[in-house]
This record gives structure tokens, sequence and C-alpha cells, in this order.
């Protein structure tokens, strides 16, 4: 008999899946909509079409399915296009929609958390030139009282904006999404009013509701330094102030620092969060490098591959997110929750022990006294990845969906992750049955334990040692 050690999280740490609206509601129409339309934009030119049926009422039955899986929170994002079809026009029917999607939620024992933008905008405010005008923080604001005038009885915990710094980079940088511009200075000017977006939001809930408690998602990327040249760590640097903490340290001093266009201040944003999510998937190296001139010399590239899965997608350290904990508890002293994190793999064969090296690292932060309160994984159920359409290698779900169907099958991590929420933690007895390759450095007693039990039960001898009091 062996001990069935457990690494257990706090009490009241909130436990979920994070949904967007675009990637399974079906039926919008918004910038994204309009990207969808152009051939060469998306994956095969696919289009979100239907997604995953939730606005025509799928949603019940996934958060039947998270429910299951013990799911005490859940973080879903609301579609401003449809909640303002027309500036300053407002949709009782996609309000009322919302406050179902929320009711829900209460009646399954969820927490929501709501997410105010994620990436998408309607078509009326990306004809006004979207976030690069300087009247959509203030439109943004205005859709954002609405939306807690008419939800707040039923949320407390909101996320203004998703991977703003993401947003802006594959919006405004590298052009790959809506609207398609590549220029830094346009880029930069998204960034300041994302900024006054989130900062004029933020004020707005706790003015509505004090008791609110408002953030924001950041995408942080692990970043390691190619080698020992000492040319290589400033290069790391620059990306990490820019890419990883530009917005986040905006809202420590109220200012904003934009790499060769000097500062802006940001005014009220200063202290502007009550809480960081923390949203990460991949690690990079990144050095000084004379071949790559127009990117001042800095090349980022992934250290390895996935063992199994996209190319297109950078290299894996789960364990590392408790560095990234580490990291944003001291730019930022707020508490973190999870707000994403996640691995492309259709076939489910290495986010088992993905997951289980990812709630180790977060039980180690959480209990070295890290303010981490809860843990949301991306995602419940295969979506539509944005520029990666429906390619099934990048098939993030808990369950699997068959789109011709609308069939949902649960992958193992499934029942993995529905045993972690229940017992509140990570027991060795989970890593032995799901990821034993990962059992003898996590819980070395226990494995150590089994060796010694199958020597002497060879050698034909009762084994004592083995059987500590039981859990
Ligand atoms: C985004 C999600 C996206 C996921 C996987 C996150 O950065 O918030 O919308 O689907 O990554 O790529």
């Amino acid at each position: 008999m062996s001990v069935n050690a457990i690494h257990q999280l706090p009490r009241g740490f909130l436990w979920g899946c994070t949904t967007a609206a675009h990637q399974v509601e079906g039926g919008n129409t918004n910038d994204w909509w309009r990207w969808e339309q152009t051939p060469g934009h998306i994956f095969q030119n696919q289009k979100a079409g239907r997604a995953c049926e939730w606005w025509s009422g799928r949603f019940e039955e996934d958060f039947d399915r998270a429910a299951s899986m013990h799911n005490n929170a859940q973080r879903i994002s609301v579609e401003w296009s449809r909640i303002e079809p027309e500036p300053g026009k407002w949709d009782d029917y996609s309000l009322e929609k919302y406050r179902t999607m929320l009711k829900a939620m209460h009646q399954r024992g969820m927490t929501p958390m709501v997410t105010l933008h994620h990436f998408t905008n309607p078509l009326w405010l990306a004809d006004d030139d979207g976030w690069e005008w300087d009247g959509t923080p203030e439109r943004f604001t205005r859709f954002v009282r609405k939306v807690v005038e008419t939800l707040g009885d039923l949320c407390s915990l909101w996320c203004t904006i998703n991977e703003p710094m993401v947003y802006t980079t594959q919006s405004y940088i590298f052009g790959d999404w809506p609207p398609g511009v590549k220029k830094r200075n346009v880029a930069y000017k998204v960034l300041v009013n994302l900024l006054r977006g989130h900062t004029q939001a933020y004020h707005a809930i706790k003015e509505m509701q004090p008791h609110a408690q408002v953030g924001f998602a950041n995408h942080n990327l692990n970043l390691r330094p190619t080698g020992n040249s000492p040319l290589h760590r400033p290069a790391m640097n620059v990306v990490d102030s820019f890419i990883n903490n530009a917005f986040l340290l905006a809202l420590r001093t109220g200012i904003v620092h934009l790499p060769g266009a000097g500062n802006v201040t940001i005014p009220h944003a200063q202290n502007a969060l009550d809480w960081v999510g923390l949203q990460y998937y991949q690690e990079y190296e990144v050095g000084f490098d004379l071949r790559y001139p127009t990117s001042l010399f800095i090349n980022q590239h992934k250290p390895h591959d996935m063992p199994v899965g996209p190319k297109k997608w950078g290299g894996l350290n789960p364990a590392a997110i408790y560095d990234q904990i580490a990291k944003l508890t001291k730019l930022i002293d707020k508490p973190i929750y999870v707000t994403e994190a996640g691995v492309p793999d259709p076939d489910d064969t290495i986010r088992p022990g993905y997951l289980i090296e990812t709630i180790r690292a977060v039980w180690k932060a959480a209990n070295f006294n890290f303010p981490v309160k809860g843990f949301f994984f991306w995602t419940l159920i295969d979506n539509f990845e944005w520029a990666e359409g429906f390619d099934p290698r990048f098939n993030f779900g808990l369950y699997k969906v068959n789109f011709d169907t609308q069939e949902r099958i649960p992958r193992r991590s499934a029942n993995l992750y529905g045993e972690i929420c229940a017992a509140n933690g990570l027991s060795s007895q989970m890593v032995a049955t799901y990821a034993p390759s990962l059992l003898s450095s996590m819980f070395p007693g226990e494995a150590g334990a089994k060796e010694v039990k199958l020597k002497t039960n060879g050698n034909r001898v009762q084994n004592a040692s083995s059987s500590p009091e039981k859990r």
C-alpha cells in the first residue's frame, strides 16, 4: 500500500476553463468575420461559421461538461458586435442571452469571469479605424458600462482586455490578423489606446460596482537568452520588456515605454488593476544576431519542437509557469489568476503530462505564497483557432469536437482535469495513472516504494516499509 500524496491547492481556489465568444458562439458578424471572407487569411480559407454553436444553445451542454469536471468557475467573453450592433444601440436579445449563460454557470456552481474584449470588434468600430482612433477607449467604456449595468448582478470578476500585446502585434505589426496593418507607429497608437480603454473601463466598473475585481489577461512568453554571450541577454530584455511587460508596467507606473518612440503617460492608469491574468503557452530563445538588421539584430526562435504537434508553435516548458508567476509578482504585486494555459494536441499525447507539470508548478507557486488564486485551462472544447481555423493540429480542447456533427468526445485529459478539480490538487495516483513517466521525478518516494516492492516480491519477501499510513 503506498502513500497517495497530494499537492493541495488553497481552499477557495478557482478551477475552470476559458473560452472566447468568436471561437465558440457561431454566427458573429464582426471584424474577424470580415477577415475570414478574404481567401488566404485563414487555414484552408475556413470561416468560423457555426463554430461550436453556443449561440444556438450548446453552451448549456458544454457547461454541463465543465461541471462534470468539477469546475467551480468558468471564463467566457461577451461579443461587443452583438451587444452594440450600431453605435449606441443596444441589443436586448443578446444581453438577455448572456444573462442566461451566466445564470447557467451559477446553477452549476461556477463563478463567472467575463472578458470584455477578446480580439474582435464591431464592424462599425473597425470602419472608424478601430483601436487606432482616439475615440475608441471612450466607446469601449460606454459598452463596458452597459454590460456591467446588465450583467453586474451575475458577475463581479471582470477581465477587460485579453492579451493586448498579442492583439497589437498580430494585428498591427505582423499584420496576420485584422486589420492586417504592418506599421510600428500604428501599433504604438493602438497600444496606448488599449491602455486608455482598460484604464477607463477599470474606473467605470469600480464606480458602478465597488466590490468588483477587475483585471486583464497578459500573455507571457518564457524567454531565455540564446547563449552565454553578453550580447544575448540585453537582446532578450528588449523583447521581454515590450512583449511581456509593457502593458503591465504601465498599470504600475502610469507610463508606457514605446521602444524607439519614448514614453507616454496614461492618466489614471497607475494602479488601475485588482488582479492580473497570466496566459502562458510557449518558450523562446532570444539573442543578438547580425543576420537580422531589420529587427534591431534580434533573433527570436524556439529552442525545440514539441514532441508531437504543429511546427508553428513555440517550445513547451510547462514547469516554467512557476517562473512566470514569480516574475509577475515581482513586477506588480497583485493577485494572479492563470487565465489561460494549454497545448495544441489533437491526439492528447502530451496534454496529460503537460497539465500535470503545469499544475504541479502552480501548486508550488501557491505553496510558496505567491498570490495565485485560480486556474483556467485553455480550453474546454476544440474551437475556431483564429488564423489556424479548424486545423486539427490546433485542437486545444479537453473535449474533441466533430465539427460536422457537433459531437463532443472527452479526451483523457478531461478525466484528469476532472480529478484535479475534484481533489483541489494533484495526487501521485493521478500522475501514476496519466503520466507515469513523471512519477519518479515528482513523487520519488512513491516511485522508490514501488521499486522496493518489485525487488522484494521477486525475492518472495514481504515488504514492510511500503505500508505507511494511507491518506
Ligand atoms: C488566445 C486564444 C487562443 C489561444 C491558443 C490565446 O493566446 O487568447 O484565443 O485560441 O491562445 O492559440
